[in-house]
C-alpha cells in the first residue's frame, strides 16, 4: 500500500478537516469494497482517547466508530469505570472496514500490519489535534499500531505508561504529558466464555485510567 501519509492534510487544524480528507483517503487497498471510511468521533477537547480496531459491518454502514454490539459494551464500560462519557474521543487503528464475502454476509477479517501501517497516519494526525490526557488501546490491533510489535496486551493490560514514548511516535509529537494503558476489546468480550469475568477484567483496566485522570 502507498499508505494515508499524502492523503492527510498537513496544515489541518480540525478535525473536521481531517475527517473530510480521510473520506477520500485512497491509502491502502480496503478503501474500494468498504461502503465508507469510519472516522473518528468526539470532541476536540477529549481528554481520553479510545483507539479499537477497525470498523464493522454496522459501523461500515453508519458511518460512525464503535455504534455497534462492541460500541454498546464499551459505552456501560465506560459509564462503569466512572469516565465522562463527554469528555472521550472515539477512533480506530484502521479505519475502513476489512471483511470477507460469504455468500451474502460479510465476515470481519483482521486487519494485517500492511493496512496498519499504511492507516497509521489518520491516527498519528488525530492525536497531534487533540493532544489527550489519556490514551486507551482497545486490544491487539490498536497495540501493534501504537505500542510496537512486541507489545502483548494479555501480559500487560491495565497499566499505566507513558506517552509518546512508548508508541513510537514522532520527537515533536505535542501530547508529551499523556499516559496510555492497554487492555482487551470490546468485541474478545463479547466473544469470552466468561462474559462476565472479561467485562468485569475490561471496566478494572478503564477504572485505572479514571482514577489517574482524576
Ligand atoms: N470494533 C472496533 O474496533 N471498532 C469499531 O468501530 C467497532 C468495532
Ligand atoms: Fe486509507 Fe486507512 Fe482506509 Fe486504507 S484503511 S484506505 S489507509 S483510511
Amino acid at each position: 500500500p502507498i499508505g494515508a501519509q499524502q492523503f492527510v492534510p498537513g496544515s489541518a487544524t480540525s478535525l473536521d478537516e481531517l475527517k473530510t480528507a480521510a473520506a477520500k483517503c485512497e491509502g491502502c487497498e480496503l478503501f474500494e469494497p468498504a461502503t465508507q471510511t469510519v472516522f473518528g468521533r468526539g470532541g476536540a477537547d477529549a481528554r481520553v482517547v479510545f483507539v479499537g480496531e477497525q470498523p464493522g459491518d454496522v459501523e461500515d454502514q453508519k458511518g460512525l466508530p464503535f455504534v455497534g454490539p462492541a460500541g454498546r459494551l464499551l459505552r456501560d464500560a465506560v459509564d462503569a469505570a466512572g469516565i465522562d462519557a463527554s469528555s472521550v474521543y472515539i477512533t480506530n487503528s484502521v479505519k475502513h472496514f476489512r471483511f470477507e464475502l460469504r455468500g451474502a454476509r460479510r465476515i470481519h477479517q483482521t486487519p494485517g500490519p500492511a493496512h496498519i501501517t499504511a492507516c497509521r497516519p489518520w491516527l498519528v494526525a488525530e492525536f497531534a489535534l487533540l493532544k489527550p490526557e489519556m490514551v486507551i488501546v482497545l486490544g491487539a490491533t490498536a497495540a501493534k499500531s501504537l505500542l510496537g510489535p512486541s507489545f502483548r496486551v494479555t501480559r500487560s493490560r491495565g497499566q499505566l505508561m507513558p506517552w509518546p514514548a512508548a508508541a513510537q511516535f514522532p520527537d515533536d509529537f505535542p501530547a508529551t504529558q499523556a499516559q496510555a494503558l492497554a487492555t482487551i476489546h470490546p468485541s474478545a468480550v463479547l466473544r469470552a466464555d466468561d462474559r462476565d469475568q472479561a467485562y468485569a477484567g475490561l471496566v478494572a483496566d478503564l477504572t485505572v485510567a479514571a482514577q489517574a485522570i482524576g
